[in-house]
């Protein structure tokens, strides 16, 4: 039986570890051709050795490697189908603890990158007949804390940088759609580590629990699932959407 997104040609940044290796497999899974690409060599030589797909490394805030890198993926496999925009960092600080440094290099990573990575990729969706891409916002767009004042502003406006790709898009009729997901707090590596670098990680880890309404931290598989579902077919008449899910935490 066809997968959900057979045949498609799949370009995911940051895809060494935590959400865009979990999205990589979940789009293996349903047939999809996926190349990752991540700053982290050696993490991402490793996760694509272990998954079977292609790796390229890639500094998402460098414009010229983002245009050799779309180059490299229509010499290879002369379409591009999906772009999963997932690489990010997380910077802490309120406004009075944050550098002006910290601050800007918060907005370069999650921001810059995926306005880079929309413009270089949407002409070779475009002549590919059309695409999606998925722009990784997060619920801490949502939902703000006074110490995490660029890291909050940066998620959200990856979701109204997305509906103005999209509506421009839907303008050219390229047949490219364009959301962003908002995940609650997922349980990675990356989060194990920050949990487990704080004063008693047993009560960071039980706030960060029911910080989600229902009571919990999400999995990877729970917003690997969405990726899925957006990069596939069965999405078709989504675009310029949020996609929220974070076990009620934008909500509450
Ligand atoms: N984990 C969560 O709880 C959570 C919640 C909401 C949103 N998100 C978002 O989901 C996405 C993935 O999160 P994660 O927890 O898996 O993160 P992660 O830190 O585990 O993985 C991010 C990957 O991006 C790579 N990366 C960082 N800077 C890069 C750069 N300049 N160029 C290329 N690659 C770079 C890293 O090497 C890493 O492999 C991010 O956009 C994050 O903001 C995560």
């Amino acid at each position: 039986m066809a997968g959900r997104v057979s045949g498609k040609v799949v370009l995911l940044t940051g895809g060494a570890m935590g959400l865009g290796k979990a999205a990589t497999k979940a789009l293996q899974a349903e047939g999809a051709t996926v190349i990752i690409t991540d700053i982290d060599e050696v993490a991402g030589r490793a996760t694509a050795a272990e998954l079977g797909c292609d790796y390229l490394p890639q500094d998402v805030t460098d414009w010229e490697r983002w245009q050799a890198v779309i180059a490299e993926v229509e010499a290879k496999h002369g379409r591009l189908d999906v772009l999963v925009n997932n690489a990010a960092i997380t910077v802490f600080g309120s406004i009075a603890d944050i550098s002006p440094e910290d601050f800007k290099r918060c907005y370069t990573v999650d921001v810059d990158s995926i306005f880079m990575g929309c413009k270089a990729a949407i002409p070779l969706m475009t002549r590919s007949g059309g695409g999606s891409i998925v722009n990784f916002s997060s619920a801490a767009g949502n939902k703000v804390s006074p110490d995490l004042a660029a890291y909050n502003s940066a998620k959200a406006a990856v979701v109204t940088l997305t509906k103005s790709i999209a509506l421009y898009c839907a303008r050219e009729q390229n047949g490219v759609r364009v959301n962003s997901v908002q995940p609650g707090t997922i349980l990675t590596p990356n989060v194990e580590s920050v949990i487990a670098g704080t004063p008693d990680p047993d009560a960071t880890r039980a706030a960060f629990s029911v910080a989600q309404p229902i009571g919990r931290m999400g999995e990877v598989d729970d917003i690997a699932h969405l990726v899925v579902y957006l990069a596939s077919d069965e999405s078709k008449f989504a675009t310029g959407a949020p996609f929220i899910v974070d076990g009620g935490l934008s909500i509450a």
